[in-house]
């Protein structure tokens, strides 16, 4: 499976779930901005079948190569970030895990009972990290349930494998070329920002500030019946050069910590 393809897959089924994303992005598109991803992100579990590893394998055949490793004690997360060894302008990938040792044993025991009904042969597809939910119609109830431990946990039990977000590059737009700019642009047009932390995570010293759109609710079909839900969101980030006037390339573990919030539940 070539790059093009995969991002092709993941963009495509990204932004039929959530069609917020392909409003915001023909927005900067009918403004003649280029759009270009700084960053894809994805969410998954420790356990050893489908954890970060697995996950990282599409892209590390197809170029890439591991950068760094993030850790997020609160929400009980690793992370680890990719970049393509030579194309410039391929996208960073940052794929996070769950680490269910350090929640309840329901929790614990529930995740894994999902994971042991995926299909053995999906384990070793390179169609896994798109593949969705693979066990089955969700419960409202249980979703409830596990958000009082972790949102992340309850959002990966209804979505599944997929991209949580894509990232455009400020770096790379014309005329909204700050974060203020985007923000304020995306306001206007009706869009909501997730303001934990503040609309824009990071600061110029820090080299990076990101925001990003609420997740916009989505229906979803659960056993209960029809309730919507945040599916995922969009985000923005603008990259700053260091000291040596390379443009920063990492991630900043206390911003990330705040976005990660864009998928947690609310009402309308
Ligand atoms: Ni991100």
């Amino acid at each position: 499976m070539n790059l093009d393809f995969l991002f092709d897959k993941l963009w495509e089924i990204y932004t039929l779930q959530n069609p917020d994303v392909q409003k915001v992005y023909n927005l900067f598109k009918s403004d003649g901005e280029d759009v270009l991803n700084d960053h894809i992100a994805f969410r998954t579990i420790n356990d050893k079948r489908i954890n970060i590893d697995v996950f990282a394998q599409p892209f590390l055949n197809n170029g890439y190569e591991y950068v760094n490793n993030y850790e997020f004690t609160e929400k009980h997360l690793l992370a680890k970030h990719y970049e393509h060894k030579t194309l410039n302008n391929a996208p960073r990938i940052f794929i996070s895990e769950l680490i269910l040792e350090e929640f309840s044993i329901d929790l614990k025991s529930f995740m894994l009972d999902l994971i042991n009904k995926i299909p053995e042969k999906a384990f070793l597809s390179e169609e896994l990290i798109f593949s969705g939910n693979l066990w089955g119609k969700p419960s409202f109830e249980q979703y409830n349930k596990l958000r009082q431990e972790s949102e992340y946990a309850a959002w990966f039990y209804v979505f599944g494998f997929c991209a949580n977000h894509f990232t455009v590059s400020v770096n790379n737009l014309k005329k909204h070329n700050t974060i203020q700019k985007v923000n304020e642009f995306l306001k206007n047009h009706g869009f909501e920002l997730n303001t934990s932390g503040g609309e824009i995570k990071g600061t110029p010293e820090e080299l990076l500030e990101q925001s990003s759109i609420k997740s916009g609710l989505i229906e979803i079909d659960f056993i209960e019946g029809k309730y919507k839900i945040p599916g995922c969101y969009y985000e923005f980030a603008k990259r700053y050069p260091d000291s040596t006037g390379k443009l920063y390339s990492g991630f900043i573990a206390k911003s990330a910590d705040k976005i990660f919030e864009s998928t947690d539940f609310y009402q309308k």
